[in-house]
């Protein structure tokens, strides 16, 4: 059985799991927020690289021989319209991305693969809503055929047993006849894999923090705070919700400037105790009007906690509170944020203490503006899930304790 050249069968295959990858990227896009630059920048890549591929397949097409047609009547006549239609969602699809792009309002450069500027195509701006349906429909479009096509195939595989199927896999291979169709697959769970953690999936703080009346009043407090601010945060919010425009850039990061204090308070027996952590860093990643984008890390010794009397420092590291030899350091991670008001903001994350990892919220505000920051904020920790204060020095210790955060911050 005459066979595609290997050209062809190559670029095939190389297309058609492309083209799944960009589907399970470019439904996620919009979704992203400023996160999202770098996948947008993947997309618009990985597009014009299948916009090159398919040219490239057309120019084999007429260059190289094909096998000849198996099949004729309505059926042939299906095959080859499908295949008509193919080839115009492999040239429209990246077409059409290309225009929506050079068509938006706020144009964003395009650096394909990190190197190649892309132009923008001299189009009216009036063509964009256009575009931008096309490009949602084409890809519908693309599944639709791709499902007829597979359909085809399958019939002239299972029903007429033709063999035309291995006019597509080089050397009658099983492997590649199971192999190459789940190229696609790949493609498209490779899209899915690289997309960011989605935001939802953020932890819930944690019930146990909810136990103690203080802590509820806490909570109950910064309900009514985000409350009172809903309108401003409802703003913001619906604000950024319409802007589906691609970001301008990705997120920015800041570096924490010396001087920055993270503190601690619990009550003792109607007395309280207060200290600082003198070392910690922080890794800061946060646009303030996509507060869902950020990503944050602060990392504290432990061994450097203190409160201001010797004797009390001394107990600090040990196993009773801190653990500090089994666990040097404890650390504080989120990934997204909600404003909760202007400048106000809330981050569910992971607070990992003791070697104990739980769900926690801390709330913060920003001041200042452009490259310097202000930020300033507070916790309220349960101790007892991660073991801090589990002995009979600790009966008097309050359940919660209280951690303020104040430090300047500059745009890297
Ligand atoms: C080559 C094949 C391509 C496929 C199959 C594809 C597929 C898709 C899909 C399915 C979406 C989601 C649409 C929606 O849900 O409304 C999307 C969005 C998007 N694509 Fe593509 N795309 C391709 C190429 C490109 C290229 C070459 C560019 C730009 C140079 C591009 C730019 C975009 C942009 C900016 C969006 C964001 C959504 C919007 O603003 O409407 N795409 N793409
Ligand atoms: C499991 C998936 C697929 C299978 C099993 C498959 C199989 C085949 C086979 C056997 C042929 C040769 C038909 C013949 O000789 O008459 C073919 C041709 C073709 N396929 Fe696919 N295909 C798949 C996916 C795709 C995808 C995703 C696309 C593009 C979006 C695509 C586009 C085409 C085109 C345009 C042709 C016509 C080639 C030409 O004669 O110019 N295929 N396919």
């Amino acid at each position: 059985m005459q066979r595609y050249s290997r050209a062809a069968i190559f670029l095939h295959w190389a297309i058609a799991a492309l083209l799944a990858f960009q589907i399970a990227v470019g439904w996620a896009l919009e979704d992203l927020g400023s996160h999202g630059f770098v996948l947008y920048q993947w997309h618009k890549s990985v597009g014009m690289l299948i916009l090159a591929l398919t040219l490239a397949r057309i120019a084999v097409r007429y260059w190289k021989p094909r096998p000849a047609k198996l099949e004729g009547g309505w059926q042939g006549a299906l095959a080859s319209g499908v295949h008509v239609g193919l080839y115009a969602f492999m040239l429209g699809a990246p077409l059409s991305g290309w225009a929506l792009v050079s068509t938006a309002k706020v144009k964003v450069p395009t650096l394909l693969f990190g190197v190649l500027p892309l132009p923008h195509l001299p189009l009216p701006a009036a063509s964009h809503a256009l575009a931008e349906n096309g490009h949602g429909l084409l890809a519908w479009i693309g599944i639709a055929l791709f499902l007829l096509h597979v359909a085809g195939a399958l019939r002239h595989h299972v029903l007429m047993r033709d063999g035309l199927i291995w006019r597509m896999i080089p050397g009658r291979s099983p492997v590649l006849l199971v192999g190459l169709p789940a190229l696609i697959a790949v493609g498209f769970l490779a899209g899915r894999a690289i997309l960011p953690a989605p935001q939802a999936a953020a932890p819930a703080p944690a019930p146990v923090a909810l136990e103690a009346d203080n802590a509820v009043e806490a909570e109950s407090n910064v309900a009514q705070a985000a409350n009172v601010a809903a309108p401003a945060g409802n703003a913001a919010a619906n604000a950024s919700e319409g802007v589906t425009e691609e970001p301008a850039g990705p997120p920015p990061a800041w570096t924490v400037q010396p001087g920055g204090r993270i503190g601690f308070s619990v009550g003792n027996d109607g007395d309280m105790i207060s200290g600082n952590f003198a070392k910690w860093t922080a890794a800061i990643v946060m646009d303030p009007d996509h507060p869902d984008s950020a990503d944050i890390k602060v990392t504290i010794d432990m061994a450097s906690a203190s409160v201001g009397d010797a004797y009390k420092d001394g107990m600090l590291p040990g196993d009773e509170f801190f653990g500090v030899a089994a666990h040097p350091t404890a650390t504080f991670t989120a990934k997204g944020a909600e404003a909760t008001g202007p400048n106000s903001y809330r981050a569910r994350g992971t607070l990992t203490l003791k070697g104990v990892s739980k769900p926690q919220s801390i709330r913060f505000t920003l001041s200042g503006k452009d490259a310097n920051r202000k930020v300033s904020g507070s916790a309220t920790i349960a101790r007892a899930p991660f073991g801090v204060g589990n002995g009979d020095s600790s009966n008097g210790l309050a359940p919660q304790v209280a951690v303020t955060f104040a430090f300047t911050a500059k745009r890297k």
